[in-house]
């Protein structure tokens, strides 16, 4: 996630917070303060460790297809960053993160090829940092 992003982010639990009157310790312990990213938005790193083609990456690379020309190759450069993401999640206070697995990572064969080692271990290093910092 970009710093402006998460600052945005920031902003609108203050700005809510502003203009309802809530704070978090109206909401129960047990209440879930999230954030959610979609891999394809975030990842870049869309030929790396063993990583296949997806609709998106195709899509995108065909002239005329995106107005701009530009694509998720690089996007937020979570899957170089998502340390620093995580440790930007944690400061803002939100305690769930909702991801989503890019399965040309995983699975760059498809349904009947191998699993990828390399992309298991991108989404279990995520998932052992989050649960470091308390998210689930
Ligand atoms: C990555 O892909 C290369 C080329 O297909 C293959 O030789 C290598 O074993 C793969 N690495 C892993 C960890 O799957």
């Amino acid at each position: 996630m970009e710093l402006k992003k998460v600052f945005a982010f920031g902003l609108l639990f203050e700005l809510i917070s502003l203009a309802t009157g809530l704070d978090r310790s109206d909401f129960p312990s047990s209440f879930l303060f999230g954030t959610a990213t979609s891999c394809y938005q975030i990842e870049g790193g869309y030929l790396e460790g063993n990583k296949s083609l997806n609709n998106w990456d195709v899509f995108t690379h065909m002239p005329g297809n995106i107005k701009d020309g530009s694509t998720g190759d690089v996007a937020d450069d979570h899957y170089h960053r998502y340390m620093e993401d995580v440790e930007l999640m944690h400061s803002l206070g939100v305690n769930s993160y909702r991801f989503s697995i890019s399965w040309s990572r995983v699975l760059p064969r498809g349904r009947f090829g191998e699993i990828n080692s390399i992309g298991v271990k991108f989404y279990n290093d995520l998932i052992d940092a989050l649960l470091l910092k308390g998210s689930i």
